[in-house]
């Protein structure tokens, strides 16, 4: 497996991390996933771009151009014969003495890639998953997608010992996202999600989900929504790079609709599907 550090190609087994990586000390850093179907990554450049937006957002310059980011990954697939899975990349602030403070200007960045085989999650996007609900106690710049997770880690384990795939989370009575994808309801017929402000990511799939939805006549709205809201909608679905577009049938118990896939969930996976091929 070849792996990406600092723009060359190595051995993932001779891939080294500096222990003052502040990244590793801090988490100060930001990452993105990108899927590969047929060997090509999907929705490149806008994962790209919201990597330039996040570093932009913690102040910290990638030394590199979203071209030059997009050929190296490119050759990562072909170097690694990937045909269907994803690339993890992230970039820290790079390696410094220990100090909260921002290293001076000239410490570069390092750069992290690798890819891994992944089939695409047909079958929890047929029978849909079971969710629990978990206040949101994150920082208030969702927006940047930071190497921080553990608020994320801790809502996402929570589910897991609960015997659920995700955390629908909220703040007070407003739904937020979940751990790792975004949220949306289905309310006599329209699509309603979390706009994309500071309390959310805004997913590159929730985007292309809007983009399908307005091409094809399917009403939908960026608002804020309740629980309650969430409890009487008639579908629920989950939107990210890994989970595509996954029915939500359940909620701390209780069923979703009929709890199985709804009719709308179900023509946006169609259509989504298209985009992919
Ligand atoms: N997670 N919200 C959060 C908190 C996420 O971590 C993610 C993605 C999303 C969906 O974004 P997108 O559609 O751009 O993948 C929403 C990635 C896949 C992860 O951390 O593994």
């Amino acid at each position: 497996q070849s792996v990406i550090v600092n723009g060359e190609f190595v051995e993932r087994s001779k891939a080294k991390i500096d222990i003052e990586d502040r990244g590793y000390q801090f988490g100060d850093g930001i990452y993105e996933v990108i899927r590969v179907y047929n060997g090509k990554m999907f929705t490149a450049t806008e994962h790209l771009e919201r990597l330039f937006e996040s570093s932009k957002k913690i102040r910290m310059q990638i030394p590199y151009t979203i071209n030059e980011l997009n050929q190296m990954l490119t050759e990562l697939i072909t170097r690694n014969d990937l045909t269907i899975g994803t690339i993890y990349m992230q970039i820290t602030r790079g390696i410094s003495p220990r100090n909260h403070a921002f290293p001076a200007a000239d410490i570069q960045p390092t750069l992290v890639a690798y890819t891994k085989e992944a089939a695409r999650p047909v079958e929890t996007m047929r029978a849909g998953v079971k969710t629990i609900l978990n206040e949101d106690i994150r920082w208030l710049l969702c927006d940047i997608k930071s190497l921080n997770l553990l608020g994320n880690l801790m809502a996402k384990q929570k589910a897991v010992e609960a015997g659920c795939f995700e955390a629908i989370q909220h703040r007070d009575e407003i739904v937020t996202e979940g751990s790792l994808s975004n949220i949306s309801i289905i309310k006599n017929g329209k699509v309603i999600t979390h706009p994309a402000n500071h309390l959310i990511l805004n997913g590159i799939t929730r985007q292309k989900v809007l983009e399908i939805c307005q091409n094809n006549n399917i009403p939908f709205e960026e608002i804020p929504f309740t629980l309650e809201d969430l409890k009487n909608a008639d579908e629920i679905f989950l939107t990210g790079t890994t989970v595509e577009i996954t029915p939500i049938v359940e909620v701390e118990g209780e069923k979703v609709g009929s709890g199985t896939i709804g009719s709308i969930t179900n023509k946006l996976q169609q259509l989504f599907e298209k985009e992919i091929e």
